[in-house]
Parts: structure tokens; sequence; C-alpha cells
């Protein structure tokens, strides 16, 4: 039987960890041809690339160190993804940051950082993978967003709300530009999923609130991953999954 993404190209940000790697294994678990991974920190993406390889070696995973808020890091990921693969299938934009600075007290420095890494960057890959997909066709974009966006920042700050919010908006405008040429955009909201991140956001607050009564796994997001990077969604884009246990409803 096909698998999902079988011979599939997938460049995953912030793939050294979290999500962000359980989505790389998700796609080399389902017959994925190649995943440039690409994350800040290079020696977490390379152990992923590594151990990844070690268990499904039809599965060539290249790692690259790039802060996707560096224009000239993210064209660097591009000429390696040319080079080692030629071409783009899926693209999961997923790096991004997070704190818990109270609104009164927030820099714009640190807006700005925010902002840089959560959105622009995403805008920087969306762009430069939307040029490929277009030109073959076929294309899947997803962007992880966070019920932050939706509801704003309680055990986040302001300033990742809004780019969350503001990821949605990104997911539907991708979306009409990539419509009519075969390439989809959809995001995913998660609820609070237990990684690094997670621990910023703080056990401040009670997970017997989820109406499942549990945080979220890596693994309950990069499944929903997994979907909209299929076929299976072939006729949906301008989406959002909203995947938190009950927790947010639409
Ligand atoms: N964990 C949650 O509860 C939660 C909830 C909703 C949404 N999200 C979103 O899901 C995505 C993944 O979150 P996670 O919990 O796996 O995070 P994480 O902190 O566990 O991992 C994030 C990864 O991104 C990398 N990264 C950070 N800044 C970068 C940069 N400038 N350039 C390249 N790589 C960078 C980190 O090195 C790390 O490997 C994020 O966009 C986050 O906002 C997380």
């Amino acid at each position: 039987m096909k698998k999902l993404v079988e011979g599939k190209i997938a460049l995953v940000t912030g793939g050294g960890a979290g999500m962000g790697a359980c989505d790389c294994w998700k796609f080399a678990e389902e017959g994925a041809k190649g995943i440039l991974i690409v994350d800040l920190n290079v020696d977490d993406a390379e152990k992923v690339a590594k151990e990844i390889m070690a268990q499904y070696p039809e599965c060539k995973c290249v790692a690259v160190k790039c802060n996707v808020a560096k224009e000239a890091d993210v064209d660097h990921c591009f000429e390696v993804l040319d080079q080692e693969f030629g071409t783009l299938d899926i693209l999961v934009n997923n790096a991004g940051i997070t704190n818990k600075i109270p609104f009164d007290e927030m820099t714009l420095e640190h807006w700005n950082l925010t902002y840089s890494i959560n959105i622009t960057g995403a805008f920087l890959f969306a762009q430069r993978a939307m040029r490929i997909m277009k030109a073959k066709g076929y294309g899947r974009i997803i962007n992880m967003s966070s019920i932050a966006g939706h509801v704003g920042g309680l055990t986040s700050g302001v300033d990742y709300a809004t780019t969350k919010g503001a990821m949605l908006t990104l997911t539907k405008s991708v979306a009409k530009q990539g419509a009519a040429y075969g390439v989809t955009c959809n995001s995913i909201a998660p609820g609070n999923i237990k990684t690094a991140m997670e621990k910023v956001f703080g056990s401040d607050w009670d997970p017997m609130a989820v109406p499942m009564h549990r945080l979220g796994e890596p693994e309950d997001i990069s499944d929903v991953v997994l979907f909209l990077a299929s076929d299976m969604s072939r006729y949906m884009t301008g989406c959002c999954l909203n995947v938190n246990g009950g927790l947010f409803m639409q």
C-alpha cells in the first residue's frame, strides 16, 4: 500500500526539536524520500537527521543551520535544498519562539524579535517554496499557528499570540495564491503540547481544564501535519485545524 508522503521531499523549520522533529520522523515513517531539517540549533537538527537515517536509510535527511528570520540564511537553505534534492513538495513552517513577558514590560526589541521569527520567517520560507511549487504544479504548505492566535495570549505573551493570529491570515492569503496551481496552504492551531516551549508557557493552569484531561503529545500534532501534507487533504486550503483536546472549539 502506498504510504502517505511516499517519494516526497519535505522541509521542516525548527525540525531539530519538539513538534518539528516529530514531523520529520512521521514523514520518514510514511515514505518521504528526503527531508531538509532546518534549525538554529544545528546540533539538534543533525542528531535528528542521523537518527532518522539509521532507522529509515531510504529517507535522506540533511540538516541546515538557519535563523529563519534572516533572509540570507533562508536563501542558503534553498540553495542546499536545490543541490541535495532539486525540488520541494512539503513545507512545514514550524519554527517559533515564545515568552511570558507581561504586556506592560514588553520592549519593542522583543516584540520585533518574536515577529521576525514567528511570522517573517514563515513568509520568507512560504514565498520561496511557492515559487518552486507553482512551477511544478504541486505543493503542501503547513503553518504552525496556536490556540493563542484565536483566543489571545494568556499563558504566552501578546507578541506571541498576535504572530499566531497573523499566521492564520498568512495561511489564507498564501492559500489563495497557490490554489490554482495545485499548492495548498493550511494551518494548525495546537493547544498546549508537551515540548520545551510548553515549559515556557508554565504550569500555572490545570491540565484538567482540557476537556480530554491531558496536555497534547507532539505526535498528536504531527499526525495532523501528516494529513495536511498528504493527498488526503487535497480539497482543503486556507483552513485551520484546531488540535487541542477540546480546549477551544470553533
Ligand atoms: N508547545 C506548544 O504548546 C505549542 C502550542 C501552540 C503552538 N506551538 C507552535 O508550534 C511550533 C513548534 O513548537 P514546539 O513546542 O515544538 O517548540 P520547541 O521550542 O520545542 O522547538 C522549536 C524549534 O524551533 C527552533 N527555532 C527557534 N528559533 C529559531 C529560529 N530563529 N530559526 C530556526 N529555528 C528556530 C528551536 O531551535 C527548536 O528546535 C511553534 O511555532 C510554536 O509556536 C507550540
